[in-house]
């Protein structure tokens, strides 16, 4: 059950001086690591990542361990980059590890490393967390001093080295090629693929990427084992526990680690308080901007990866934003497509294009200056890029810029109606929670 659950990644959270060395390690940081270099091969901890079924908790849920049978084995250049740019709106999960627990990072990359023999770590950090960035460079210096990171770690012959980059500022620098363009010194644009990172990523050299959740998950399988971390959700494909961001009109927002079985119903009522004012869910975002709504009606299902993509939607990066029966569903979509207007990197004609199209019809539509025509006119390029031939686009940014519109009309087209006669919100609008 959810309610019994007790939070691990999210531990130290809270703590006094939780990213100090000594602390960290007081709180349980640093146990795995040992034990990962003593009792585990390499190959032993790719084995049980594979069978862990842990996926990627930076969108795409990739599973983990099919990603890392991509790396080439054996001692040779190539790279781990962490993907700390965690810029989707709705979401503050590896904030909150950066934060406050850096050591439960650098203990999972070292592990990882060692499993996938890999001589450098990069983690991409997003350039505006500048507390962040003190407190985890502060700790991974501390790492390097107490033997944790560097040359012939803990005595065990292995050696590898961490190095934080900051990032440049943009949403798309989180995605996985834009993100290895910035790092060389280009403009943030993504990569056509073929190749993948996994093949040719930083300086076209092999590269793993993956998100602080993943990552911080690794020590936790190396602690608690793989009975315990497959009993976590709904095995074999929702495994583990999951930090969901929650925002919006709940009475107490934040992180919530949870098991990957936890219902909407458990997780707005039982550990976000419930709603503001008692008012009713009227939809929930439940990835990040770039997920598709679902109505408020939907609070049984569970929020994992596969109910939620069964249904349309997406786990994405967890970030979960509740609104409540008062909010303008054609202002909210067109707040979040103005983000994604404006963070898209221009390099694909339909995502440049379509956003800014559809930034237009919606002002036209929010500002009662439009007809039926203008929301189907919406829906129609909406879909085009979204639902249009593969590969339309060359990154994610483009289907995800449509989510919000497609499902915005699809479940509330009533009030874009009257939006578009009117000028008008049909409900009395509470954008922020008083
Ligand atoms: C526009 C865009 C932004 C993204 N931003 C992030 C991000 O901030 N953090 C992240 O981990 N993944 C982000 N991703 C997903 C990454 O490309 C990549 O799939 C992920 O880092 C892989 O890690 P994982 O397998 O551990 O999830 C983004 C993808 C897209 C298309
Ligand atoms: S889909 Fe958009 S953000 Fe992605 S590469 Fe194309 S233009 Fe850039």
């Amino acid at each position: 059950m959810a309610t019994t659950y007790e939070p691990i990644l999210l531990r130290n959270v809270g703590v006094p001086n939780s990213w100090d060395i000594d602390v960290a390690i007081a709180h349980g940081d640093y146990q795995a690591l040992p034990r990962a270099l003593r009792e585990y091969t390499p190959e032993q901890i790719v084995e049980l990542v594979k069978n862990s079924g842990l996926r990627g908790r930076g969108g795409a849920g990739a599973p983990t361990g099919m990603k890392w049978g991509f790396v080439p084995r054996g001692r040779r250049e190539k790279y781990l980059l962490v993907n700390a740019d965690e810029s989707e709106p709705g979401t503050f999960s590896n904030r909150a590890i950066i934060e406050n627990d850096p050591h439960q990072l650098i203990e999972g990359i070292v592990i990882s490393a060692y499993a996938l023999e890999i001589p450098t770590t990069i983690i991409y950090l997003r350039g505006e967390f500048a507390l962040g960035y003190r407190r985890l460079a502060h700790a991974l210096r501390q790492a390097y001093e107490r033997g944790y990171v560097g040359k012939n770690i803990l005595g065990s012959g292995f050696d590898t080295d961490i190095i934080i980059f900051r990032g440049a500022g943009a949403y798309i620098c989180g995605e996985e090629t834009a993100l290895i363009e910035s790092l060389e010194g280009n403009r943030p644009m993504p990569r056509p693929r073929p190749p993948f990172p996994a093949a040719q990523g930083v300086y076209n050299l092999p590269t793993n990427v993956q998100n602080v959740e993943t990552i911080c998950n690794i020590p936790l399988l190396i602690n608690k084992g793989l009975e315990w971390y497959t009993s976590i959700g709904t095995p074999p494909r929702n495994t583990g526990p999951k930090i969901y961001c929650v925002s919006g009109h709940v009475r107490r927002p934040g992180n919530k680690e949870l098991p990957l079985n936890t219902t909407l119903r458990e997780l707005i009522y039982e550990h976000s308080g419930g709603m503001i004012d008692d008012r009713p869910v009227k939809a929930v975002i439940p990835g990040g901007a770039s997920a598709a709504m679902l109505p408020g009606d939907n609070l049984d299902i569970t929020m994992d990866f596969d109910t939620l993509a069964k249904l349309g939607t997406m786990l994405g990066s967890g970030g979960v934003i509740v609104m409540n029966d008062r909010t303008c569903i054609p202002c909210a979509v067109r707040r979040i497509e103005e983000f994604y207007n404006h963070e898209s990197c221009g390099k694909c004609t339909p995502c440049r294009e379509g956003t800014m199209w559809m930034v237009k019809l919606l002002r036209r539509i929010t500002e009662g200056d439009a007809d039926s025509d203008d929301i189907d006119e919406l829906d129609r390029v909406a879909k085009t890029i979204g639902f249009g031939p593969p590969n339309i686009t060359l990154c994610a940014l483009g289907d995800a810029s449509t989510s919000c519109v497609t499902s915005g009309i699809r479940l509330f087209r009533e009030e874009f109606e009257y939006h578009a006669r009117t000028g008008r919100c049909m409900v009395e609008r509470v954008l922020v929670p008083t």
